[in-house]
């Protein structure tokens, strides 16, 4: 009964379901208005995930293209390019991180596109792989 309990607990300790330890996360520093900036840029990419949804739904994909590309896309890289050096998260980000957040809009431009295609299966493929690079990223880095 023990063993038993304990090869569970030894499975669930190695499921991804567990989710992303504190302590299995790189702890990225940097100054506290790059940090807002960075967080700010999320909450967009959040919201433009929104957008897609409500677009879908009332069966207007393409109505949400223009936000997708601004806040997902390629259009959302060298935002911060304006502000001084303290404010802007990407000098910040180590190199595997920053490919990350590349791959990320790149996957972004893809949606976009195929929003305004209006093409299901296209939207569905760059919205998984949108997604997978908001996982990949916050299950391997922390800010806090
Ligand atoms: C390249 C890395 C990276 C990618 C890609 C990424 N994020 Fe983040 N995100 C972060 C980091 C780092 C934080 C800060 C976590 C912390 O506070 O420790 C964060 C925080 C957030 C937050 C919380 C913001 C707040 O107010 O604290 C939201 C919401 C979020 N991300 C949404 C998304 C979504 C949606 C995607 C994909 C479309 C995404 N992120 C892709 C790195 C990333």
């Amino acid at each position: 009964m023990i063993r038993r309990l304990a090869v569970f607990l030894l499975i669930l300790a190695n499921s991804p379901l567990t989710g992303a330890d504190e302590a299995d996360r790189h702890k990225v520093d940097m100054p506290a208005p790059a940090a807002s900036a960075l967080r700010e840029e999320m909450l967009m990419k959040l919201q433009a995930l929104h957008q897609v949804e409500a677009a879908l739904a009332a069966g207007k994909p393409a109505d949400a293209a223009p936000f997708v590309e601004r806040h997902l896309g390629m259009g959302a890289m060298g935002q911060h390019a304006a502000l001084p050096p303290e404010a802007r998260p990407g000098r910040y980000l180590p190199d595997a991180m920053f490919a990350l957040g590349r791959q990320s809009h790149r996957n972004g431009s893809e949606l976009a596109e195929a929003l305004k295609a209006d093409d299901r299966p296209r939207i569905d493929a760059a919205l998984r792989d949108v997604t997978a690079t908001c996982v990949a990223c916050h299950s391997t880095y922390r800010l806090h």
